[in-house]
């Protein structure tokens, strides 16, 4: 199974991208809304939080690991790949490498977690493929409560969205990248506020394209997981009821969300 794992369920924003450009693949997901958000702990709680999560999806049959959490890609992936032998993809490569591809300006906006932005990830990631790119980051710690409140069309919302969005809308930058998992859910209000001539680069989207190309390129993974009639399976560990909207919301159908203690 493609196990994914994320600090909750927006991560099934990736988890969605994934089961639409590689149908036929068993997912198994992990959201750990018990310990969620991630965003504003410390690397090493993040990091110990990463490997609980990967143990777990590798005990229940993944046999290769999407981070889907940016907070945690930015924080542990290099600890994970160097701690497990499967292979490990992250959210955030090939966001970069999208974005340093498309901008004609070389002035790239990025906007995630606190943790994320903490990490300048982006920014070595974007200039060692582009050294002339100039990458502005901007960390927008309210947007994942104002997600999971299912506040996505609030006047409130669109205004904290301003007010994030001006510092690098200043810097005429010609593409964003929206750098944490909650964001697509809020693409059509930040375009308009961003300018519609900025391009807008959904990392869902990205590892999603990255993890066909990876099985395309990997008869030895591509088989163990084609071969696998299972279900997708999807897991919190926390009580599903608060986050069970978010998770159908997502997906555009219901999900069964099983609670496990992990
Ligand atoms: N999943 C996190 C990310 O993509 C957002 C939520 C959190 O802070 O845990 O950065």
């Amino acid at each position: 199974m493609i196990g994914i794992f994320d600090s909750g369920v927006g991560g099934m924003t990736v988890a969605r991208a994934i089961e639409h450009i590689c149908p036929g693949y068993p997912l198994i997901y992990f959201g750990d809304i018990a310990r969620t958000p991630y965003g504003s702990k410390s690397p090493e709680t993040i990091i110990e939080y990463s490997r609980r999560n990967t143990d777990f999806l590798l005990n229940n049959g993944a046999t290769l690991i999407v981070i889907a959490c940016n907070s945690a890609a930015s924080t542990a992936a290099d600890a994970l790949r160097s701690h497990y032998t499967v292979p490990v993809l992250d959210v955030i490569s090939p966001a970069t490498v999208k974005a340093a591809a498309v901008t004609k300006n070389q002035r790239i906006g990025v906007i995630g977690t606190r943790a994320t932005v903490r990490s300048g990830v982006y920014t070595d990631r974007i200039t060692a493929l582009n050294a002339q790119c100039r990458v502005f980051s901007q960390a927008c710690p309210l947007l994942v409560p104002l997600v999971e409140e299912g506040w996505l069309n609030k006047r409130e919302t669109k205004m904290i969205l301003r007010r994030y969005l001006s510092p690098i809308k200043r810097q005429q930058i010609d593409t964003l990248v929206l750098g944490c998992t909650h964001y697509p859910l809020l693409h059509k209000l930040i375009q308009p506020r961003i300018g519609k001539r900025v391009q807008l680069i959904d990392s869902s989207v990205e590892v999603a394209r990255h993890v066909k190309e990876f099985l395309d390129k990997s008869p030895e993974t591509n088989h163990k997981l084609s071969g696998q009639t299972t279900n997708s399976r999807f897991f919190v560990s926390d009580s599903t009821g608060p986050v069970r909207q978010l998770a159908n919301r997502i997906f555009g159908r219901t999900i069964h969300l099983e609670k496990v203690d992990a």
